[in-house]
């Protein structure tokens, strides 16, 4: 590792800690030095998840409702007190419904995935921004988007256009800062391959889904110096 890739001193805030990616995510980033700032929905996950990456003072778990905007922005407000200030936020709030046509898919499920999809976005963005863009070239914003954005499925019409409006939402929220300041970007999957689903399925065809490994190490580099450059960018780990 370069020491452009050093993340020695930052302070990441992970949103959705405890899901699929992001206990990976938070190792990634410790590994390389930072002060990992995780938040979920469980205590319980927190503090397996804090036993298990072992980074001392260099880790925080809190149980926060990211729905909840006032939360959020106290969550923001304990981390600055805590660290002194919060460098960068990934965002990993994920959920998944669809698999039926678009007019049979329930109201219902729109109202879900705006809610995990959209809203913790928005609510992440709004309360960090002040740190965000005070962090200047440290700043960083990383959410985490799928292929079906782009490229929508009649199968998958709500998730699609939620993710849709998590991008939009997040290259506007680039669109805020100044160049040299901090970054907002989105890496791109079609799906995640975590080691438990490895492990469950050891003979699966997982050929077009992105191992959490790699994906972990690429968030790792956008919230790096080396990607300093780099604002307002889809960055596909897909393989087409
Ligand atoms: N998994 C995939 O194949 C895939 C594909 C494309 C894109 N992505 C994106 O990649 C990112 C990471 O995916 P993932 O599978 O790791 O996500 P995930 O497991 O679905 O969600 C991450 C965590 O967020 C938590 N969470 C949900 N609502 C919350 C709330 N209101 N407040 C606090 N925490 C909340 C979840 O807790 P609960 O378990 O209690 O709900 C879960 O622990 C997401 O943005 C996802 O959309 C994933």
């Amino acid at each position: 590792m370069s020491e452009l890739e050093s993340l020695e001193g930052r302070v990441i805030a992970v949103a959705g800690v405890g899901g699929g990616l992001g206990p990976l995510v938070a190792r990634e980033l410790g590994a390389r030095g930072a002060a990992v700032a995780g938040s979920d929905r469980s205590e319980e996950t927190l503090a397996a998840l804090g036993a298990e990456l072992g980074l001392g003072e260099r880790w925080d778990g809190r149980a926060v409702d990211l729905l909840d905007e006032e939360a959020v922005r106290a969550w923001c407000a304990a981390l600055v007190e805590r660290f002194g200030r919060v460098d960068g936020v990934v965002h990993l709030v994920g959920g998944w419904r669809g698999g039926v046509p678009l007019h049979e898919e329930p109201p219902a499920d729109w109202e879900l995935l705006h809610d995990l999809l959209i809203r913790t976005v928005q609510n992440t963005t709004r309360a960090f921004h002040g740190q965000i863009d005070a962090a200047g070239a440290r700043g960083r914003f990383v959410l985490v988007s799928a292929k079906q954005a782009q490229a929508p499925s009649n199968t998958n019409a709500a998730y699609a256009a939620a993710k849709a409006a998590a991008e939009a939402w997040t290259l506007a929220f680039a669109d805020g800062f100044e160049p040299g300041g901090a970054t907002a970007n989105i890496i791109v999957v079609d799906a995640i391959l975590t080691p438990r689903m490895r492990a469950d399925n050891p003979d699966g065809d997982f050929a077009t889904f992105t191992p959490a490994e790699e994906l972990a190490a690429a968030i790792a580099f956008v919230c790096s110096e080396a990607a300093a450059r780099m604002n307002g960018q889809r960055l596909p780990l897909t393989m087409r």
